[in-house]
């Protein structure tokens, strides 16, 4: 689709799409829900909302009014659709959005998320699309929650271990954001259902540009590598190594476990911040300022050949 208000549409596998109605506003437009990852509903509706709302900041864009969408079992007891949308509204509020109505339809299995809207000058968005080589590659959450949470479903991991992953999950990504506004980045992606290497592919195929990013430098939620060594992978995650192998080069000494852990498929991830190197440590200075818990120098935007390639070294 194209039109001359669409400033960002489908094309660039973007993380939210952008319309302009005037010369200094532009709306940014995302929707996003999922089946529960968690038992407790409340929690479900907090990862949930805090998921939906990732997309408009990692556009640099202030999100402002959501909807609910729903999907419920009619057989199912009504208190526990209430928690859900209690724990979006908690989610809302610490956003500092409204969350104006919504629609709930019959469904066989509950269904949670938001459909948001924020605000951004038209040309301030920043998009996937315009990391420039020399750029470095920052992330502001560590990795791992799809293992964990599956591992969760088959109650094969300490509460230790959930919880963490749940703190991370339905973190904001708002000061984050606010500190990547601040700075001024070429390009930003939020890491979710296709993993760090999959949503670092569409960031370099949208951006002509290749990557190197560095597997000891990758933060990872303390306990995935174990719950790996058992055998507990998501079925997304097999499918997100699959689909990027011809886009990868992995040095010798990396594993399969190494792999599958770039590839994890996640829920409500972090940030991945492509930054201009003289603006590097100002990025990492106000992120750290504005508490976010991580801001990991994972990699580097290199020039590209024939395709765009990530090389993940050691
Ligand atoms: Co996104
Ligand atoms: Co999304």
């Amino acid at each position: 689709m194209s039109h001359p208000n669409l400033l960002v549409g489908t094309s660039t596998n973007d993380d939210a799409a952008v319309y302009k109605i005037s010369k200094d506003l532009a709306a940014v437009m995302t929707v996003d829900f999922f089946p529960p990852i968690v038992d407790d509903p409340y929690i479900f509706g907090e990862i949930a909302a805090t998921n939906s709302l990732s997309d408009i900041y990692a556009m640099g864009a202030e999100p402002i009014v959501a909807l609910n969408i729903v999907g419920f079992p009619a057989d199912l007891d009504i208190s526990i659709l209430a928690e859900i949308l209690k724990g979006g509204a908690a989610k809302a509020l610490e956003a500092g959005i409204v969350i104006a109505g919504g629609h709930t339809v019959a469904d066989e299995e509950p269904k949670y998320g938001l459909s948001v809207t924020g605000l951004v000058r038209p040309g301030e968005e920043v998009g996937n699309s315009n990391s420039q080589p020399g750029d470095y590659l920052v992330l502001t959450k560590p990795i791992g929650t799809g293992i964990i949470t599956t591992a969760g479903k088959q109650g094969v991991v300490s509460q230790k271990v959930i919880d963490q992953a749940i703190s991370i999950m339905s973190a904001l990504n708002k000061n984050a954001s606010e500190a990547m506004i601040e700075v001024g980045v070429n390009a930003c992606s939020d890491i979710t259902g296709f993993g760090l290497i999959g949503h670092l592919k569409e960031m370099i195929e949208g951006s002509g540009t290749s990557a190197e990013i560095q597997l000891s430098s990758i933060p990872v939620i303390e306990g995935t590598r174990n719950l790996l060594a058992k055998g507990i992978v998501p079925g997304g995650t097999l499918r997100n190594l699959d689909s990027v192998e011809d886009n990868v080069l992995w040095s010798e000494e990396i594993s399969e476990d190494d792999k599958l852990l770039l590839c994890d498929a996640q829920t409500s991830g972090g940030l991945l911040i492509s930054v201009p190197e003289p603006k590097l440590e100002t990025l990492l200075k106000n992120l750290s300022d504005k508490n976010v818990d991580c801001g990991a120098v994972v990699g580097k935007i290199v020039e590209t050949n024939e395709r765009n390639v990530i090389e993940v070294k050691m």
